[in-house]
């Protein structure tokens, strides 16, 4: 069977065929296809990206017919249940799974770089004390271009890995800091003897002179959490990561503009509407009258729907489960009957079947950060702090792709062309 497609052009009466690889045709290959010779050429047309790859990658497998989402290979469900954010975040990055020695060594280089410059945490001290955690996180980050020059070098492999480990080991440190900011407590300094997640949750929690311990529990839910919240290929974020890192831009400011696609409700910020919703609801007899104003375009439901997956998200599904554990602990919150009526609802009715809307990984994740205690502003930066190892796996290896450019897509002009200037006092 002939690896190619064959177009004709009914304008012209001309045939083109046009290679197939992986089930795809280069956008180039278009290019030929003309009325004229002194014409540009076709292009494809594809508002958000619906239908085009802009890159080869290893990293992140998604069916989202099937609900699979794999890390390098690893089916999530395999890597929540028995892996670590620590392994994972290796694994994302070289593609294997760390061995023992592997692992010690990723976890010891991370240890050298967790605290941040003193001008760091003053510069965060000037935030108001009402500033959201998530520009505060943003602004932070981009400022850490500024400390680390070097980290221009994006083409050196050994400068992108030591900016990497400093960008992996500062952003819990920094994250902690809005929380204590928006607290109004003293920042806590990071241990280097306590592991990832343990360490981020003792900066938010410990208070001076306490001995504050977190709960081994609620570490390894927000462990689960971290793991399934650390890649999902070239979603709005991703693809922000490579688009300024393909400019060449150092991956501290790369990781800004991430992260400012990821705080948006439709992306990362999704977690913070879907506790903001639940609170307005506020009881289950008041559920369905709020799917009516969805359904009439009124509303989003928040924390459902998805542009790849037609089916369950696998990530809700293990989070739902991280819920019930959590809340062993925690206590049940209370918003959680809202969520289930939510769900239950919306998996009968037509209107959310017919357009495949299930809930997303943000649906249930909120409900388990309020219950540890963590304000709703915190959640997107919950998001970001484990998906700044997929940004940097995604940015690593599209600066190792030779077929990658500057990202610089074509538009289809419809505006005005050729007018005179019209003096003011003519208008
Ligand atoms: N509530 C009600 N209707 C919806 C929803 C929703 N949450 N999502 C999609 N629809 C409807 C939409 O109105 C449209 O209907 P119609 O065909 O009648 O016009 C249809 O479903 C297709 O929607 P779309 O907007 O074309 O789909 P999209 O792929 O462009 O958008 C999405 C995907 C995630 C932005 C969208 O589903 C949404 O806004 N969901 C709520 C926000 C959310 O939970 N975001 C988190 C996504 S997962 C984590 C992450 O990416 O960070």
């Amino acid at each position: 069977m002939p690896e190619t497609l064959t177009i004709t052009d009914n304008r012209t009466g001309k045939t083109y065929e046009i290679p197939i690889d992986h089930d795809t045709v280069r956008a180039m290959d278009l290019r030929q296809i003309k009325v004229q010779d002194d014409e540009f050429g076709m292009m494809t047309y594809d508002p958000g990206y619906t239908n085009s790859a802009s890159c080869k990658s290893e990293v992140t497998y998604i069916d989202g017919d099937k609900g699979i989402l794999e890390y390098r290979g690893y089916p999530i469900e395999q890597l929540a249940e028995k892996s670590s954010f620590m392994e994972v975040a290796y694994l994302l990055l070289n593609g294997d799974l760390p061995n023992g020695g592997q692992l010690e060594g990723w976890q010891q280089s991370l240890s050298q770089h967790t605290i941040v410059h003193e001008n760091i945490k003053r510069q965060m001290e000037s935030f108001r004390y009402d500033a959201h955690p998530m520009g505060m996180m943003i602004s932070t980050v981009a400022a850490l271009s500024t400390f680390y020059p070097d980290a221009k070098a994006v083409r050196c492999a050994d400068n992108r890995k030591l900016q990497i480990e400093r960008l992996m080991a500062k952003i819990p440190t920094i994250a902690a800091f809005t929380f204590r900011h928006s607290q109004g407590h003293p920042y806590i300094y990071p241990s280097n003897k306590l592991g990832y997640t343990e360490n981020f949750l003792t900066m938010m929690f410990r208070m001076v002179g306490n001995d504050y311990v977190p709960d081994p529990a609620i570490v390894k839910a927000l462990d689960v959490l971290f793991i399934l919240h650390a890649d999902h290929e070239q979603n709005c974020s991703a693809s922000v990561m490579r688009a300024i890192g393909s400019s060449e831009a150092d991956p501290y400011s790369a990781w800004a503009g991430a992260a400012a696609a990821l705080y948006g409700p439709l992306h990362g910020g999704a977690n913070e509407a879907v506790l903001k919703m639940l609170n307005e609801i506020g009881d289950v007899s008041n559920v369905p009258e709020y799917m009516d104003r969805c359904k009439n375009g009124e509303l989003r439901l928040m924390g459902f729907g998805h542009r790849v997956y037609k089916n369950y998200d696998p990530r809700a599904r293990i989070i739902k489960k991280c819920a019930d554990e959590v809340f062993e602990v925690t206590g049940r919150n209370p918003l959680l009957d809202v969520a289930l009526e939510l769900e239950r609802i919306a998996l009968e009715d037509e209107y959310f079947v017919k357009r495949k809307l299930y809930p997303n990984v943000d649906f249930y994740s909120g409900l388990i950060y309020q219950a540890i205690g963590l304000p709703v502003a915190m959640f997107p930066v919950l998001f970001a702090i484990p998906r700044t190892i997929g940004w940097l796996a995604q940015w690593a290896e599209s600066l190792e792709d030779k077929e990658q450019r500057i990202q610089r897509p074509r538009q289809i002009f419809l505006g005005e062309r050729e007018r005179n200037y019209v003096p003011r006092n003519e208008r």
